[in-house]
């Protein structure tokens, strides 16, 4: 069977450079959209502007965990959980050394290493980083006051699944943000299980509508906002996307 892209060398170092890279490291020359670096940092702090508890935090689908890193300044507990063991193993790493050296590539064959390493005000000894299925997640994990879902829910075979049921892992007016791209993509989900992108009966379905629908008996809507973003590949190309997130409490 093909090795998930997730459990590449390549998803290693790019995710740890997106998580951990500096702005002169991640835009070629200076240039580049400045508003789209620190998404995984920005992603762990959407909490910031709504009065919850701050003891469990949950980053679900966390890859090398600089979410987790942000959510250890501010809560008691955090657990990062990826489905890719080679991403954990990355979180683990950085998390216990605090830096890390990477190869990125510069242009064909060609790479050089570079430096990440966390923020100063991380709290690691926080965090448990755990390998593990967004789509079944044990009971004993227990609640969390923050669960944050960052550009996970297109990657996964069945996300309805994992959405239906997220709420018995939000403690009782906890906060649950999803963020994403919407990019649906048979590699990753069957059409089948898409949330939105297609049309039915004549209608756009949209993800947005979707998760409303299916989050609406356990959670309500607070915000949403878009959030963009950069994961580079080399020298001279860059993925922007700009995710949407959408924050609900725990009714
Ligand atoms: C697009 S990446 C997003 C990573 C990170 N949250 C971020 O925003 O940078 C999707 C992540 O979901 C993880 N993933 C895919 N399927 C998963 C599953 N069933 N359970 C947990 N994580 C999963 C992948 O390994 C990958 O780290």
């Amino acid at each position: 069977m093909q090795k998930s892209f997730y459990e590449s060398d390549k998803a290693v170092s790019e995710y740890l450079l997106f998580h951990y890279g500096s702005e002169s490291e991640l835009l070629f020359e200076n240039m580049g959209p400045r508003d789209a670096l620190d998404f995984a940092r920005r992603c762990g702090m959407l909490h910031q502007n709504f009065s919850l508890k701050r003891k469990r935090a949950l980053d679900l689908g966390c890859a090398v965990g600089a979410a987790s890193q942000a959510l250890s300044e501010s809560f008691d507990a955090v657990v990062g959980i990826d489905f890719s063991h080679a991403l954990i193993d990355a979180a683990k790493r950085i998390s216990e050394n605090r830096e890390a050296t990477i190869e990125i590539a510069t242009e064909g064959e060609l790479r050089r290493q570079v430096a990440v390493s966390l923020p100063v005000a991380a709290q690691p000894e926080r965090i448990h980083f755990t390998q593990g299925d967004a789509m079944n997640l044990s009971p004993d994990l227990g609640t969390f006051d923050f669960i944050l879902m960052a550009n996970l829910i297109d990657r996964l075979p069945d996300p309805r699944r994992c959405l239906q049921n997220i709420h018995s892992f939000a403690a009782d007016r906890g906060i649950l943000a999803i963020t994403s791209p919407y990019t649906w993509l048979e590699e990753y989900t069957p059409k089948s299980k898409w949330l939105g992108g297609f049309e039915k009966n004549g209608k756009p379905v949209r993800t947005a509508d979707q998760l409303h629908e299916i989050l609406a008996p356990q959670f309500e809507p607070l915000e949403s906002q878009n959030m963009p973003f950069l994961i580079r590949e080399h020298d001279r190309k860059n993925q922007y996307s700009i995710a949407h997130a959408t924050l609900w409490r725990k009714c």
